[in-house]
């Protein structure tokens, strides 16, 4: 491991009011994991055992995985998927595919095989209905992937029914607006990584820099963030895009410098009636 700023985990608690939600379903539970990036470098196995046991320890009703499991070695996903066994809530795993989860359809095929074998269920243009036909929890192919068409499978539900939508980049909200969405969750900014004590991002700033200085002071970095996301507003944290709901969570891994004052995350979310 290249030595990296890091921050203990932190359990971020929010309840979320979703329109028509079914008596039965009321207070229920769900954690959401984000980013893990098991590639040798940006995730200890500490971490991750921390995580997991914080995860069990908070008896959840669903676990939810919102993609970039490995960074760019397919490989790495076995021992991962092995650990990811340990995670336990009354209605399994579900897992969306991020970014990094697909380099080339063989790529992704091993990370979803792995998964699968695991015991988690995996979604790429796909619903699950894991509490039964009230609630459907769509997993949408990554926004950069041309699989990403949510269309079909969005119209394809009654318009009356509250549903959940797992995609990796929250930029997708944008695209999601025409559609209902009760709850998006994201992942794949990692926060930011490093914020400032006023609460902007510092990859932010550097890509605002980078477009009223000179060329020539330009810096790789900000490029790279001028990639990453379009929706800086939405760089972490509950949102509402339109009428939808927008939850981007920081992420368990992170890429080097590390972390300040952006700490790891498991987001527990509790559904409540609107
Ligand atoms: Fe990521």
């Amino acid at each position: 491991m290249y030595p990296l700023l890091t921050e203990a985990i932190a359990i971020e608690r929010v309840t979320i009011a979703i329109r028509d939600l079914a008596p039965h379903l009321q207070h229920r539970k769900i954690i959401q994991l984000s980013d893990l990036h098991y590639d040798g470098y940006s995730l200890s196995d500490r971490t991750l055992q921390d995580a997991i046991a914080q995860v069990n320890a908070e008896d959840p009703d669903l676990i939810l995985l919102t993609g970039d499991y490995v960074t760019r070695d397919p490989e790495l996903i076995h021992p991962l998927a092995q650990q990811l066994q340990a995670l336990h809530s009354r209605w399994g795993v579900i897992a969306s595919l991020g970014n990094h989860d697909n380099h080339g359809r063989p790529y992704r095929q091993m990370i979803i095989e792995a998964l699968q074998a695991a015991g988690l269920t995996v979604l790429w243009n796909a619903i699950a209905y894991p509490w039964g036909p009230d609630f459907p929890v769509i997993g949408l192919a990554d926004l950069w992937s041309s699989d990403f068409q949510p269309q079909t499978l969005l119209a394809s539900l009654p318009p009356n029914l509250p549903r959940l939508v797992l995609s990796h980049n929250p930029d997708s909200a944008a695209r999601l607006q025409p559609f209902r969405v009760d709850l998006q969750l994201s992942g794949h900014t990692h926060g930011g990584q490093i914020v400032l004590p006023t609460g902007e991002p510092l990859p932010e700033i550097l890509l605002r820099l980078r477009r009223v200085v000179t060329r020539w002071m330009s810096t790789t970095l900000g490029e790279e963030c001028d990639h990453v996301i379009q929706h800086w507003e939405w760089v972490q944290g509950h949102h509402y895009v339109g009428t939808n709901q927008l939850y981007v969570n920081r992420g368990l891994g992170s890429y080097f410098p590390g972390r300040f004052n952006c700490s790891p995350e498991i987001t527990v979310l509790t559904l409540n009636p609107a």
